[in-house]
């Protein structure tokens, strides 16, 4: 992974991110001929994911600013998510754990429900990319009191400690996506996250089902096989996925 420097930018925050962090991996460098495959670069001032291979691909960032998602996040419209109705009706829950926070859409929409999440991320770029999106985002009145309830946490979930009241998994799969632009955006991420196979996730989620909580909400391909592991309890179908709802066993 590379980080493209620009003499007209200040990147002093991320460089410093990538250092305290240790993130070796990622070479900083300035200029494109260094770098083969995906790199990081700030693009109209948001951290963000470029491919040289997809040139014509813009840069990816989380951008939590954007109208249309801020709007997602607002009362009645983000209690009509399907994920409010995979957390059930009337709960008590009050922490989530999101082991899998990629871009931190399913997170934000969490901590918009109330819910106090703790988040993980294991891939080095999109934690970068996600603490960016955050950080840009809570001097924004309305989100920084949903961001309060996000506490974002670079490395693997599995290695976390403690109860939560829901345990949230979202790991990456094929989609069935008829948008051409949205596969070329992809290919950005599947270079840098693997999808698991069928095996990986079994034995994966079969680690996760040993964690203590109330309710396991597992988003699934709509047409997926339901994991008989643990206390299956139900589905609540969307058009194109679904989230499966395990139970305490
Ligand atoms: C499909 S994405 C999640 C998308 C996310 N729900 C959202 O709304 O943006 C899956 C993410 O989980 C991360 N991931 C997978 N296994 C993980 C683990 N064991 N611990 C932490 N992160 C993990 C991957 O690196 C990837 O970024």
């Amino acid at each position: 992974m590379f980080f493209l420097k620009s003499s007209e930018q200040n990147h002093s925050t991320h460089l410093q991110v990538i250092k305290d962090l240790n993130f070796n991996n990622i070479k900083v460098v300035e200029s494109l001929d260094q770098i083969n495959g995906v790199y990081l670069l700030e693009y109209n001032n948001m951290l963000s994911i470029a491919d040289v291979d997809n040139p014509k691909v813009l840069p990816i960032a989380v951008n939590f600013l954007k109208p249309n998602f801020k709007k997602r996040l607002t009362g009645s419209q983000v209690r009509s998510e399907l994920l409010n109705k995979a957390l059930g009706k009337k709960h008590n829950y009050k922490t989530l754990l999101d082991a899998t926070a990629g871009m931190g859409v399913d997170c934000m929409i969490f901590a918009a429900l109330g819910l106090k999440v703790q988040a993980y991320e294991k891939s080095e770029a999109i934690y970068l990319l996600l603490r960016d999106g955050l950080d840009r985002a809570r001097n924004d009145d309305r989100l920084s009191e949903i961001i309060n309830r996000v506490n974002l946490n670079f490395g693997n979930s599995l290695n976390h400690k403690g109860e939560v009241d829901v345990l949230y998994l979202d790991f990456m799969f094929n989609k069935a996506d008829k948008k051409a632009k949205s596969k070329k955006d992809m290919e950005a991420f599947k270079k840098i996250t693997n999808i698991p196979s069928d095996e990986e996730l079994l034995e994966e989620f079969k680690s996760y089902i040993g964690f203590k909580f109330k309710r396991l909400v597992f988003k699934r391909p709509l047409k997926a096989e339901v994991l008989k592991v643990g206390h299956f309890s139900h589905s609540v179908e969307g058009k194109a996925i679904r989230y499966d709802i395990y139970l305490p066993s």
